[in-house]
């Protein structure tokens, strides 16, 4: 673990992995290898540029961060525009810095007053880098920006590469996708304000991998705006993706003097996907979650959204309540309704006081009765937004994103909030500091329930800003609270998953990971979310609503459920006895292995779309103790018993666990190679194993 440098070559060296940059001064900046750790002596700053007509063919150049300007056509990762109407940039390698485990790479413009840093990070223990960039104005007039992206890749060789990322809508969050990108490009993007439901910020490539086995290389963008992807394969077969946020529609003015960093970038390269996952949870845990939390244990909460909807008020919330305490939650989350005239989604948005039909004796009369049953009160806000019937609006009708030519298109009856109103930031974090000072609230569920449209934001010198100064602004709000209000808790929520990237896990401790409680469709949402995201973030709810007129048992729905922050949902009001009996077993189970899940490693056995049966095994640090969630929903009648083969697990010790009557006690080398068969013919078979090295 170290940062090398010799003769203008720079070794970022993590625990198994080199990455490589090299530069001549006055040229630009390439990337010589990503990969296995090499010898020093192996890396050579490669000839120059590939020579067309004599001229300087960039595009074919493994630039590390390349500019718009001179002969090339790419995508570039930056584009600037100066104020005599020169809207090229001609970027030389000036100098570096280094002090501990950072490194910052100085690039020069030819002739304008223009700095651009690129900096690294690496981490002791982890194959994990962290990248960004910080342009510098030395001058005296604004360079505008149209572009500039936080980072750009060049995967090794010339080989098409195939790149994951996802598809998804409401209530499908984190679809696969899977693709061979053999030429052209491929982009996946968010345009929406909001890092959204649809792609995700970030890319894994591979060429031939599985869990276990062969080269993944992966990239997350953490940011919460609108943000692109843009991977392609040029003419000489090399495989580039640049991350950042959305160019689309994009400006950053930096005035004299000034200088901007772009959102980190965290990316690294590892043996399988099962690694890249633990990699990045271990990094997620470590270094990037909010300091206070992050090495907390997620309470188990209690949920009244899916219950009451709108329809809350003390007694009905308190009544819930009692049923929470007695399954064993240890906070109660109320959500939508309880402020302004919220009698459903048409109206209130933007008045966050107490609802006084609902709650006659205030709020503290519900915090009270929960407190009373030993839980922490939380409470919901979609700070963002404004429904036109509100009296935020009636009074601030221009505080909404508009053009006065245009309609304001409304998106389930609301506007968006123009966040970057220094009136509008201070109005949000008022209110929200006022509840948060006035009653013993511990969890805030921060929503976001529409995407922007006519984002008129004539209140700015340059109004395409707003892109970025918005989410720039809910992380300023959310960080101030949590400053003055350090022991309360934050989750993102965006309609379920619309904001659920490693730009909100550095703001907010979880994140809401979609609305879809349908148990089965949970298994891929969360065994797609869990690939690239700690799994700790997700909130992941067990409710009673049939969501595709199909029963599914309550036991089989703990078992998703717990593979991440487990959470109730449902109208326990209506749970039979029974039910109770099985959410107080359960809730009880996940409170003794739930450091192994949040804190643990997670080996993905057996996968639900290829071999009928999801089976993920969490360990903890030291390999003594694991929990192994199994679960099957159909598999065929006549389908032979699967071999559940091991991972992680200490070669030379002996574990000791139940599964389907028989005792085992077996070692990690044997569990490892010769595994176990699980037959799970029974119809939502499941089972939930702890494991226990002896
Ligand atoms: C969307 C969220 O995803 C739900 O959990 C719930 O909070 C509703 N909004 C409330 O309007």
């Amino acid at each position: 673990m170290a940062i090398i440098i010799k003769n203008n070559i720079f070794v970022l060296e993590t625990k198994n992995t080199h990455y490589v940059i090299g530069t001549e001064k006055g040229a630009g900046i390439q990337n010589i290898h990503w990969g296995n750790k090499c010898r020093i002596e192996d890396y050579e700053i490669p000839e120059g540029y590939y020579f067309l007509y004599q001229q300087r063919m960039r595009d074919c150049f493994r630039e590390e961060y390349s500019c718009f300007g001179g002969i090339s056509y790419k995508e570039s990762a930056v584009k600037a525009n100066f104020a005599d109407g020169c809207r090229e940039l001609e970027l030389g390698f000036e100098g570096y810095e280094t002090e501990g485990n950072t490194l910052k790479l100085v690039l020069k413009d030819a002739h304008y007053p223009l700095e651009i840093t690129l900096n690294y990070e690496i981490f002791d223990g982890l194959d994990i880098i962290k990248k960004s960039v910080t342009v510098t104005n030395n001058g005296s007039d604004e360079i505008v920006f149209e572009k500039l992206m936080s980072g750009e890749f060049n995967l090794p060789g010339n080989k098409p590469y195939r790149i994951k990322n996802a598809l998804g809508n409401w209530g499908a969050e984190y679809g696969p996708v899977d693709t061979e990108l053999t030429g052209g490009s491929l982009v996946f993007e968010s345009r929406r304000g909001i890092s959204g439901h649809n792609n995700t910020p970030g890319f894994v490539a591979y060429r031939s991998a599985d869990e276990k086995t062969g080269e993944v290389f992966f990239a997350n963008l953490a940011w919460s705006g609108s943000f692109a992807v843009e991977v392609s394969r040029d003419i000489r077969g090399i495989t580039r993706a640049v991350l950042g946020m959305n160019s689309f529609d994009f400006e950053y003015a930096l005035k004299g003097g000034e200088s901007f960093t772009t959102p980190e970038i965290i990316f690294g390269r590892s043996e399988g996907f099962g690694e890249m996952s633990r990699q990045l949870n271990r990094y997620g845990i470590e270094h990037h979650l909010p300091k206070y939390f992050n090495n907390a244990p997620l309470p188990v909460l209690y949920n009244s959204w899916e219950a009451t909807a709108f329809d809350v008020s003390t007694a009905a919330q308190s009544e819930i309540a009692k049923k929470a305490a007695e399954a064993g939650c240890e906070l109660f989350v109320m959500d939508d309704g309880w402020f302004g005239q919220r009698k459903d989604d048409h109206a209130g948005l933007g008045d966050w006081y107490v609802n006084p039909e609902k709650f006659p004796n205030g709020l503290d009369e519900l915090i009270e009765n929960v407190n009373a049953l030993g839980m922490d009160f939380g409470l919901w806000f979609e700070p963002e937004m404004v429904n036109p019937d509100s009296d935020l609006f009636r009074e601030h009708p221009d505080w909404a994103y508009h053009y006065d030519t245009r309609t304001a298109h409304e998106l389930r009856w609301q506007l968006v909030l123009n966040m970057t109103k220094p009136e509008v930031q201070e109005y949000i974090f008022g209110c929200l500091d006022e509840l948060l000072t006035k009653h013993n609230i511990k969890y805030v569920k921060w929503d976001m329930n529409r995407s922007f449209s006519e984002t008129g934001a004539e209140n700015l010198e340059h109004p395409k800003m707003l892109w970025y100064l918005h989410t720039k602004a809910v992380y300023d709000i959310v960080d101030r609270l949590r400053e003055k209000h350090p022991e309360i808790q934050f989750e993102s929520c965006s309609s379920g998953g619309g904001r659920s990237d490693w730009g909100a896990t550095k703001h907010f401790d979880m994140v809401w990971t979609s609305d879809n409680t349908d148990a089965i469709d949970r298994i891929t949402i969360q065994k797609n979310y869990a690939l690239t995201r700690p799994v700790k973030t997700m909130r992941a709810w067990v409710t009673d609503k049939n969501w595709y007129n199909r029963e599914v048992p309550l036991e089989f729905k703990f078992n998703i459920a717990m593979r991440g922050a487990l959470s109730l949902g449902g109208n326990l009001n209506k749970y039979s006895a029974e039910d109770m009996e099985i959410c107080k077993k359960y809730v009880e189970l996940y409170k003794k292995v739930r450091n192994t899940v949040q804190f643990g490693d997670l080996y993905r056995l057996l996968d639900y779309d290829r071999d009928e049966i999801s089976a993920d095994l969490y360990l903890n640090g030291e390999k003594t103790e694991g929990v192994l969630f199994i679960a099957a929903v159909n598999t065929r009648c006549v389908k032979e018993a699967e071999t559940l083969y091991f991972d992680g697990l200490e070669k030379d010790r002996i574990y000791e666990f139940d599964l389907d009557g028989r005792h085992f006690e077996k070692s990690g080398a044997y569990l490892m190679s010769e595994g176990i068969p699980v037959d799970a013919k029974q119809q939502y078979y499941n089972r939930i194993i702890e494991i226990k090295a002896k």
